[in-house]
């Protein structure tokens, strides 16, 4: 799941593929195991094999330790066999869902430790882009880090700060760093420069393009800088914010955020390419 329902949720020009009619009042469902046809299971396996080979040198050490304990890879896992070790972990687990969920309904999973994962997954045809969210972003690009004991408590805190933000109509510039972090997020680490963040990750495109190429800018992540950029949600991304290591990406959000809030709503968003004066854009070979 995005974490961004309002964003993309609320202005889709098309129905949401999943059948939100096998939800129950949490939005989250039974994966729908026997529904996956043998070219699903095909579709996952190809796109496992081809996204974990690129992953050396442009991933995050920290995801491809992590990335062993999904399991399977020539088919599409079972949630429940996910769980048995992700439980063990960090006291995760994964939920089912048919598709993008509403904000508050997301962030109350992600406060109680449930990370809502689509169940079905992209049509052969789409195996190089997809619009919404499938299984294989979502479990490839999000469970492998909620391994991790940091990312595992940021996104919880992230889900109650959800929560509170809604409270105060705080939602967006709140989404904004979610996407920012963990689903665009760099990180450097010992050889350079790394992806961290789960939409990257789950993007052959994009891996090599948001680390390596001159194009876009990369920046210290700031909280204010992030919450007021704007994002693009169809192509890659024109900015990216590097943290040094993943705990300072909880220690950075530790603070109550609603002085921040109130700061930040009187202040004009930043487009999504923009740097601003007195800004230096980091090197790609910077490490
Ligand atoms: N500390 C934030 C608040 O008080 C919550 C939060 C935690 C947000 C972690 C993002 C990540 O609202
Ligand atoms: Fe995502």
């Amino acid at each position: 799941a995005l974490g961004v329902a309002p964003v993309v949720y609320g202005q889709a020009d098309r129905p949401p593929r999943g059948d939100y009619s096998r939800a129950s009042d949490d939005y989250t469902c039974a994966q729908d195991y026997d529904a996956y046809t043998e070219a699903d299971h095909d579709t996952y396996r190809r796109l496992y094999e081809r996204q974990s080979a690129l992953l050396p040198g442009l991933a995050s050490q920290h995801f491809i330790d992590a990335l062993p304990s999904l399991g399977a890879k020539d088919r599409i896992p079972r949630f429940e066999e996910v769980n048995e070790r992700l439980r063990r972990a960090t006291g995760w687990e994964i939920v089912g869902v048919p598709g993008l969920i509403p904000e508050v309904p997301f962030f109350s999973l992600l406060a109680n430790r449930k990370f809502p994962v689509t169940d079905w997954i992209r049509k052969p045809e789409e195996f190089e882009y997809i619009v919404e969210p499938d299984v294989f972003h979502d479990l490839f690009g999000h469970v492998p880090l909620l391994f991790n004991p940091v990312i595992a408590d940021y996104i919880q805190a992230y889900g109650q700060g959800g929560l509170k933000a809604a409270e105060l109509g705080a939602c967006e510039m709140l989404s904004r760093l979610y996407w920012y972090t963990i689903e665009f997020g760099l990180i450097r680490e010992q050889g350079g420069l790394r992806a961290y963040g789960a939409g990257i990750l789950s993007s052959s495109g994009e891996l090599n393009y948001s680390v390596r190429s001159p194009e876009p800018q990369r920046l210290p992540l700031s909280l204010e800088r992030a919450m007021r950029t704007l994002y693009k949600i169809d192509t890659y991304q024109h900015t990216y914010f590097v943290i040094d290591d993943l705990q300072q990406l909880f220690d950075l959000t530790a603070a109550d955020f609603e002085p921040l809030y109130r700061q930040l709503r009187d202040q004009p968003t930043i487009a999504a390419d923009a740097l601003l004066p007195g800004e230096v854009a980091l090197q790609t070979s910077a490490s």
